[in-house]
This record gives structure tokens, sequence and C-alpha cells, in this order.
């Protein structure tokens, strides 16, 4: 990792990129690279914004979704920059959610050994947790996330505006994981949260909410950036998340969706061996149901999900490492939880 990434968050501020392109000493031809719904959106406008600001600015944009994060896609794009003889000194922007993000990052970080990132998440998940954190990845057909590397990006612009046009499913699943992050830090804001559905969160709360997010990222990330440490933190609700995509093809959950069932595994273990109040455990499930986000699994057994969660990379060794909360804002890493206390957990998760 190279430079900190400045995090500029904001309601409507788009068309201000070129500003903060300019003041971060970044002058050279801006490359857009963008999934073809985000762009007839929000393209646009962030282009016009460049171009008045005096930037070249060329486009490429991409069919979305999670099958296009390969290195064919890579390949693509490298060879679209290769015939633009983009060079070193210009600037990479990734406009997009969280698969346009990992994939233009990977670009970035490796199109003539490296150039400047600059990501504008457009997803709630993009905006709190994948834009920030330098992670960049492509898929191979034996695994998600296999080939990548880190490469922070320069500027993290975060228009919290664009918000408006994302799918409402899409919207509170990426609701799941600013849940997670109130849990872990922030009591006070998790307790003016618990009330909404993600989509009626008035806007400007919901500015405060996604950039209070990403700053705990982008602070964990600082202290702790290859994750041996507090950044592990923000796996909550991910290793039964995880285990559960895995175990049903990722087809049945998006990302967040999966992450909201295994909060609530994590808060009733929590409950059993964290010292969690059940009430408390109680509160976590409604304050995921309020946003419509499921809160019990189907499709698979209870055993399923136990053989994809030892499967995941996250396993340490034997040992499987919990994140599991005291209290609400008092997380712990637990390597000692009794396999019984997991194994009824599953049960217990697995829709009636
Ligand atoms: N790098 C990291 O640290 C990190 C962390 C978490 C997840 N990820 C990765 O993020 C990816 C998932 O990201 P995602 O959930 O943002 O999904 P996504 O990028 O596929 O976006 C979801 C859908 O929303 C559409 N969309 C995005 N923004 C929109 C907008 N403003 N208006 C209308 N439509 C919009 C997209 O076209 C897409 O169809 C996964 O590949 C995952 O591995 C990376
Ligand atoms: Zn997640």
């Amino acid at each position: 990792m190279t430079e900190e990434a400045q995090i500029v968050a904001g309601d409507g501020i788009l068309d201000t990129l070129g500003e903060h392109l300019r003041s971060a000493g970044l002058d050279g031809k801006v490359y857009v690279i963008s999934d073809r719904q985000v762009w007839s959106h929000v393209g646009p406008t962030l282009a016009a914004g460049l171009t008045e600001r005096g930037f070249a600015v060329r486009t490429k944009t991409i069919a979305g979704g999670e099958h296009r994060k390969t290195l064919r896609e890579a390949e693509t794009l490298y060879t679209w920059l290769a015939a633009e003889r983009a060079e070193r000194r210009d600037t990479i922007v990734a406009l997009g959610g969280g698969v346009i993000g990992d994939l233009a990052g990977f670009v970035a970080a490796t199109y003539l050994r490296g150039v400047a990132l600059v990501q504008v998440p457009t997803t709630v998940l993009a905006q709190v947790d994948s834009a920030i954190g330098g992670k960049t990845a492509v898929d191979l057909p034996a695994g998600k996330n296999l080939v990548g590397a880190f490469h922070e990006a320069r500027i993290t612009l975060i228009d919290t505006r664009t918000l408006d046009t994302l799918p409402v499913r899409d919207l509170r699943a990426g609701w799941a994981e600013v849940l997670k992050t109130t849990l872990l830090f922030d009591p006070p804001l998790f307790e003016r949260l618990e009330g909404y559905d993600a989509p009626d969160v008035p806007p400007d709360l919901r500015r405060e909410v996604v950039a209070r997010c990403a700053t705990w990222k982008q602070q964990l990330v600082r202290e702790d950036p290859k994750e041996r440490g507090p950044r592990m933190l923000l796996n909550l609700g991910h290793t039964i998340g995880h285990a559960l995509e895995a175990a049903t093809g990722y087809t049945r959950y998006v990302h967040g969706e999966a992450v909201a069932i295994g909060l609530v595994g994590a808060a009733w273990l929590s409950a059993t061996v964290g010292g969690l109040p059940s009430t408390e455990a109680d509160r976590i499930e409604t304050a995921l149901q309020r946003s419509q986000l499921p809160v019990r699994y189907d499709e698979v057994t209870p055993e399923m999900v136990w053989e994809a969660a030892q499967a995941d990379k996250k396993v340490s060794k034997s040992t499987m490492r919990w994140i599991l909360l005291e209290a609400i804002g008092r997380p712990v890493i637990r390597q000692d939880v009794p396999e019984a206390a997991v194994h009824r957990v599953l049960a217990d998760l697995q829709a009636a």
C-alpha cells in the first residue's frame, strides 16, 4: 500500500471529482470504467464535471454482474488502455458497485505495474466497504477473489445520491453491512437506525451513516492493512454468511442477505457463549427484519452450511475464529467456541 486514500463523502457531489483530482495532483487523462446500468444513471454527470475541469475523459462500460469479474474482462480493459496509450501518470476511475471496483481496481493495480486509482462507489456495499481498504480482485472458476492485489485508491468519492437509483434489494443488502458496522463500533448510531427499513432512511441521515461507516472501515484498514488483527472484526456475521453463500452456490442470497442471517447467528452465539444478553440478540434480529433482510436460511441443511464454513479460507488451522459481541459496540475475537454451540445455532437458523 502506498498513499492513504482520501475519502470525500456528500450528497450530490459527483460533479466535483475534477477538483479533488487536481488537489491530489492527478492531472493526466481519466479512464472511467463502469457498468452499463450505473453509467446510464450517473455516468454523464461525472464525465461532464471532469470535462468542465479540463480533463480528457475516456470511458469503457461493460455488462455488470459478478461473472464479469474475470481475468478475461481485465484483459479486455488492458487492451483498451493500450489502444488509448494510457500512461503511468493517468488515472483510472472505477464507477460502480463492488464488482466494478474490484475489477477496475485490479486493472489499475497491474496495468503498467500500477496507475492511480479513484473509486466512485455507487452501491451501499461499495460505499461502506469494498471501495475502501485497497483490496482488488478477480474471480477464477476455482473460487471468488483468488487473484488480486492491494492497491489503495488515491481518492474514494462517495456520493450518496447515487443510491437513489440502486435496486432496493441491493440497498437493503448493503444496509446489512451498515448495521454490522454500527453493531461493532457505534451503538448510538445503531439505536438511531434500528427502527428504519433502509429505503426509508432520510437522505441526510443516510449520508451521515454511510460516511461514518466508511470512516470506520478506513480506520481499521489504517491500523491493520493486511487483516491480521482488528480488521478481522469487520467479519462479524461473515463466517456463517460466507458459508451460506458458498453452500447455496452464490445464487440464493446476495452477499448482504447472507451476512444478515450470519449476523443473527453471531448474535445468538454471542448470547450463548459471549455474554450478550438475549434481549440484545433479539434486538439485532428485529433491526435486520425491519429492512426486510432474511434472518433464517432455506434450501440447504445445517450440515451443508457447516461443511462450507470448514472449507472457508477464513478458518485458521483447525480452530474456527468467531467474531462475537459481548455487548452491542463491544466485539471480541474468539477461537474457543464449542462446536456443539455452533451446530445448535445453525440448526435454529434453518427456516422451519
Ligand atoms: N474489495 C473488497 O474489499 C470487497 C469487499 C466486499 C465485497 N467485495 C466485492 O464486491 C462485489 C459486490 O459488490 P456490489 O454488492 O456492490 O455488487 P455489484 O457491483 O454487482 O452491483 C450490484 C448491482 O447494482 C447495480 N448498480 C450499482 N450501482 C447502481 C446505482 N447507483 N444505480 C442503479 N444500479 C446500480 C449494478 O449494475 C449491479 O447490477 C463482489 O464481487 C465482492 O466480492 C469486495
Ligand atoms: Zn461483507
